[in-house]
């Protein structure tokens, strides 16, 4: 008997036929758990249970996925808490009294697995994912799946999957006991041909909640492992901690609904923390960066790239085969060309070497490595750059040579084609001008190591036209970057963001701090490493050369700036000159004990040079508290970037966010300089410090507030009275 019947005026789809129900969520594009859809759910539950018809339910998701979790959106708003909750339905699902089978495509993830693992059988198709990625947005699975997983899998395993937020394919999802069984195809056809087979089978042992946690026998050592590698890898984010917290209590608890409230409590802590709003901020910020828009309005929304099939890198040196690799790993075939056959051949091992690592840890396979390597093809003339649909310069950050490369470009290349450079300060107009059509110049900054970093800033200039704009954005999606538009500028957002950080850095080692000091504050603030550490780990040689060609190093250099009004720290350009340039000598900022070391141990001879160096300009040295530290490191680049803003040179706070946390390491749990400054800190406090330090050291442009700075700040004050 057919008991086909629909109801489409929620966000989930109820249909019943042959003894099963489906239910089916459709809330495009990922299916996220909001009000409605949790309402449609229980909707949808509730005439299950009651139709005689029905002996079985399949849940499913409709579109490209199962549901991708709850509504993130509404977590700011009274809908998040609005009943039905998504525990009472993972709650009903459990516990109802006919069998529900999940059937998952796409993603189940958050509390889209929580649902799965709330039903009693769960059947994947091959290409699903399923994971808990709450701790990337600062809370943990608070819809019983820190109780849950544990149950299903080992402990060890639930830790590692809820602490890390990773995703895993069907077949690690198979393996780990999360889901019972993989289809091929159809995967909501098989589900239901499944649940017809089982109605008669008992519930009982498919409930979670009556299921014992798996793996407990060394449960103390697990937690206590899994809380030291967490420390020492959060940086202060508190949700991956409260993540174990969480699953501790489904072996401590007494019972299933005793571990699943102190799970809700543990959630409603993460929920009110500051971190996970920033996490929750930047979740979206990464979204947004996609869509750009230029001051004249033009955005991504009408303009279409072209699709890139062939590309030129110039320069086969650290950025270059980075780039080259990024490019290759997304289809584009590369001619990578250098100044002679040795530097190329360098580059060429290099790359392969990059690549065939990938064999070595089991990402791709050897026959993939070696297509990979073939889509490269080295040359040393520009002969067959005249069909490539993109050149990507990068060689030395020196703006003659640049404009050779281009002069050379533009005579050879198509007139389609666009011609990037890969400068990290240089001015894109200028390099632009030597070429016929400037509007099909642009900046792609990449981040070292290219391939393995995620963002790329692109740049425009006055000319850059918007279908290149459009399509070195799109490269950077297709080469699986984060690619965020600015303006053209000295440094561009995130490096001129970086100067006064750097250079905040040296005057405090110059009033009284060591590298150690310094480093340690900001490490504390959640950064991966110090100011120190990574000029140590990049090597300090690199911009010294390139100041030194300029005539901007050393004490002279210093004297000359402080003359201009603009405090200069030499000890930097001194501690090169003293031949430390950093882990490749075994000795920069710190003593790494041989070439290539990476312990850093602090240093007495650097510890003396910037003593003496202190001394000789009668400057007293001072206790420096670590709160000075963070704000003038990070309050001076924050009102430079408030100047980025107010200059149109980034479009919104967004932009300049996302850019501090993929290519700055800033923590994700402090929501980027601009989210921090703004909503955890607050603008009148950071104005006020800014003034402050304006006030005592004039001769540092950086401080001299923001006007868009002192705008906001004096507004939110206002507001506030
Ligand atoms: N809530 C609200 N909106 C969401 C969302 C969510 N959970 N997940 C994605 N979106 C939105 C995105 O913002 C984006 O919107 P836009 O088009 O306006 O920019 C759109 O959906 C498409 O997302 P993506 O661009 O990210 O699409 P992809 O195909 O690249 O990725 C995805 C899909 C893997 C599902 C990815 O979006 C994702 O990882 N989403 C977040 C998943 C997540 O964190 N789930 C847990 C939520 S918390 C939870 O469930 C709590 C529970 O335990 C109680
Ligand atoms: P590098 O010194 O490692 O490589 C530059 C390469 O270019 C060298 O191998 C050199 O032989 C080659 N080269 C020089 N002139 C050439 C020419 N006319 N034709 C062909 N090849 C030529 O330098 P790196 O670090 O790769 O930097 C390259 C560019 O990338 C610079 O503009 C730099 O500012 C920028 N950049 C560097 C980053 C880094 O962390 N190293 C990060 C982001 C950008």
């Amino acid at each position: 008997m057919c008991n086909c019947m629909s109801l489409h005026n929620e966000m989930a789809n109820y249909s019943a036929e042959k003894q099963i129900a489906l239910i089916s969520v459709t809330n495009p594009p990922v299916n996220a758990l909001s009000h409605h859809v949790r309402q449609g759910i229980m909707n949808g539950l509730k005439r299950a249970k009651e139709d005689p018809n029905v002996q079985a339910v399949v849940l499913c998701g409709s579109g490209r996925t199962f549901p991708a979790g709850a509504d993130i959106t509404e977590f700011a708003s009274h809908l998040a808490t609005k009943k039905p909750h998504l525990v009472e339905i993972c709650t009903e699902l459990d516990s109802f009294p006919k069998p529900v089978v999940a059937a998952i495509h796409g993603t189940a993830l958050g509390g889209g697995l929580e649902l799965c693992l709330s039903a009693h059988y769960r059947i994947a198709s091959k290409s699903a994912k399923v994971g808990f990625p709450e701790v990337n947005i600062g809370i943990l699975p608070g819809a019983t799946g820190t109780q849950r997983l544990p149950r299903v899998t080992h402990l060890k395993s639930a830790i590692d999957l809820i602490v890390s937020g990773r995703q895993v394919n069907a077949s690690e999802a198979y393996d780990l006991g999360i889901v019972d069984q993989i289809v091929d195809s159809d995967v909501v056809s098989k589900a239901s041909e499944f649940a017809k087979s089982i109605v008669m089978r008992p519930l009982g042992p498919r409930r979670v909640s009556s299921m014992p946690v798996k793996g407990i026998e060394h449960a103390s050592t697990i937690f206590e492992e899994a809380r030291q590698k967490t420390i020492r890898r959060s940086r202060g984010a508190i949700a991956p901690l409260t993540c174990i917290q969480a699953i501790q209590a489904s072996v401590e608890q007494p019972t299933f609904e005793k571990g699943v409230q102190k799970e809700s409590e543990l959630m409603y802590y993460l929920m009110q923390s500051g971190q996970a709003r920033a996490q929750q901020y930047a979740f979206f910020a990464e979204r947004s960066v996609s869509k750009w828009q230029r001051p004249n309005g033009v955005s991504y929304k009408t303009t279409k790239p072209v699709r890139v099939k062939t590309a030129a890198v110039i320069g086969a040196g650290t950025m270059g085969v980075g780039i080259a690799v990024s490019l290759i790993s997304c289809g584009v075939k590369v001619f990578l060309t250098e100044q002679n056959q040795e530097y190329l051949n360098r580059g060429m091992e290099i790359l392969k070497n990059i690549i065939f690592s990938g064999v070595k840890r089991n990402r791709i396979s050897k026959s993939q490595a070696e297509k990979l390597v073939s889509l490269v093809t080295p040359v040393l003339d520009y002969g067959s750059f005249s069909h490539v649909d993109i050149v990507i310069e990068a060689v030395f950050e020196n703006m003659d040579i640049k404009k050779k490369v281009f002069r050379k470009l533009d005579a050879v290349c198509k007139p389609s084609a666009i011609l990037a450079s890969n400068t990290s300060t240089l001015n894109i107009d200028e390099i632009a001008s030597v070429t016929s059509q400037p509007d099909k110049v642009v900046g792609m900054h990449f981040f070292s190591p290219a391939h393995i970093m995620k963002l790329l800033e692109n740049i425009y200039g006055k000319a850059t036209s918007s279908e290149t704009i459009a399509t070195a954005m799109d490269l950077g999606q297709r080469m699986k970057k984060i690619s965020v538009l600015v303006g053209n500028c000295h440094g561009f957002v995130g490096n001129r963001m970086m100067g006064p950080y750097t250079a905040e850095a040296g005057f405090l080692l110059e009033e009284g701090c060591f590298p150690q000091d310094v480093d340690q504050a900001l490490r504390d603030f959640g950064f991966a490493m110090g100011a120190f550490q990574t000029s140590d780990l990049a090597g300090a040689d690199i911009g010294y050369k390139i100041r030194k060609e300029l005539g901007l190093v050393g004490p002279r250099w210093a004297d000359e700036r402080l003359r201009m009004g603009q405090r200069y720290s030499p000890l930097g350009d001194m501690i090169v000159e003293a031949g430390r340039l950093g882990q490749k000598t075994g000795k920069g900022w710190y003593n790494y004990g041989k070439p290539g070391g990476r312990a850093n141990m602090r240093d007495v001879e650097v510890e003396e040079i910037i003593v003496n160096f202190s001394k000789k300009h009668d400057i007293k040295r001072r206790r420096i508290s670590p709160q000075e530290i963070i704000e003038r490191c990070l309050y001076s680049l924050i009102n430079e970037g408030f100047k980025a803003l107010e200059e149109g040179i980034a479009a919104k706070d967004e932009d300049i966010d996302i850019i501090w946390i993929y290519g700055y390491g800033w923590p994700r749990h402090m929501g980027g300089p601009m989210y921090y400054a703004k909503n955890m800190v607050g603008l009148p406090k950071v104005y006020e410090r800014i003034c402050h330090y304006h006030s005592i050291y004039k001769n540092s442009k950086h401080w001299i507030p923001s006007t868009l700075l002192k705008q906001m700040a004096l507004s939110q004050s206002a507001s506030k009275l």
